[in-house]
């Protein structure tokens, strides 16, 4: 199995698009260089065929390559930023994907998308598609259309910013994480509407998270299977209910990726 990764070369906090990032707090190279390299051993080490793209000066988010788009069987659906600060990367997730053999099938430009950071599979074909903040809702349409035996599953995203919440959640992938050995959800529901919770409980069985364990993305982790990749941050409550449940957690250093608002989910495009 593919998955797609950009070393971070020219990563910096360059804008601020998100409540994470800014430009007063820069990332340090050798802090980014060491754990980015750890991530890629350990997707070597599972077996994946890590393929790269090179980040380009002056993109400084194309680490985060899980906002490339989406890939559904040989189709790629390249991402329509909602920032202009981020749409130059769009060519070039394009090229690759078109290089590498992809159908590519564009959305009309004035709906947004961020790709897999709102878009999540749950199993072949069932999506669920996080809108309200990067992607619009209009994108659940057009994605039934490009991809009509998948089931698509809208997911609300909401903010209501408050003195001791102050962080908006923008991606699905900020407060989702789908463990597929046990169809459980880590989720945060702080950020999701009442409905979109209920469906998340309907689906499988959550672990819920604390606004603080939320905050330092825990729910940007990425299963294997039994292993699961976690940023470190608040994370011995949920080390210890996923033990429970035969998991295996291998805590990953992601303070200089966290600067910008990603972790280990965003820095991977798995096709
Ligand atoms: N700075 C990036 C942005 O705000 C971070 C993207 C994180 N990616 C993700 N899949 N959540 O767009």
């Amino acid at each position: 199995m593919p998955v797609l990764m950009c070393r971070p070369d020219y990563f910096s906090v360059d804008y601020e698009i998100n409540d994470w990032m800014s430009r007063e707090n820069q990332p340090s190279k050798i802090l980014s260089m060491i754990p980015w390299w750890r991530l890629f051993g350990i997707y070597n080490t599972f077996g994946y065929n890590v393929r790269l793209i090179e980040e380009v000066e002056g993109l400084p988010d194309m680490v985060f390559t899980a906002n490339a788009g989406l890939v559904y069987k040989n189709k790629f659906i390249p991402s329509n930023f909602y920032h202009a600060e981020r749409r130059g990367e769009r060519e070039h997730f394009k090229n690759f994907f078109q290089e590498s053999g992809y159908e590519i099938v564009n959305l009309p430009p004035d709906v947004f998308f961020e790709g897999q950071g709102d878009a999540l599979w749950i199993s072949e074909n069932k999506l669920l598609l996080g809108y309200g903040r990067r992607t619009s809702e209009a994108v659940i349409e057009h994605l039934k259309a490009i991809m009509p035996d998948c089931e698509i599953i809208p997911i609300k995203m909401v903010h209501e910013p408050t003195a001791e919440k102050p962080k908006e959640f923008y991606h699905l992938d900020t407060v989702l994480c789908h463990l597929p050995m046990t169809n459980t959800f880590l989720v945060y529901p702080g950020a999701l509407s009442p409905e979109a919770m209920e469906t998340i409980r309907s689906l499988g069985e959550t672990i819920e998270a604390a606004y603080p364990e939320a905050e330092k993305l825990i729910c940007n982790s990425v299963a294997i299977g039994k292993y699961i990749l976690m940023p470190i941050g608040e994370t011995s409550r949920f080390v210890e209910l996923l033990n429970e449940r035969g998991y295996k957690v291998f805590l990953i250093e992601m303070s200089e990726f966290l600067k910008a608002g990603g972790a280990v989910r965003c820095l991977s495009f798995f096709y």
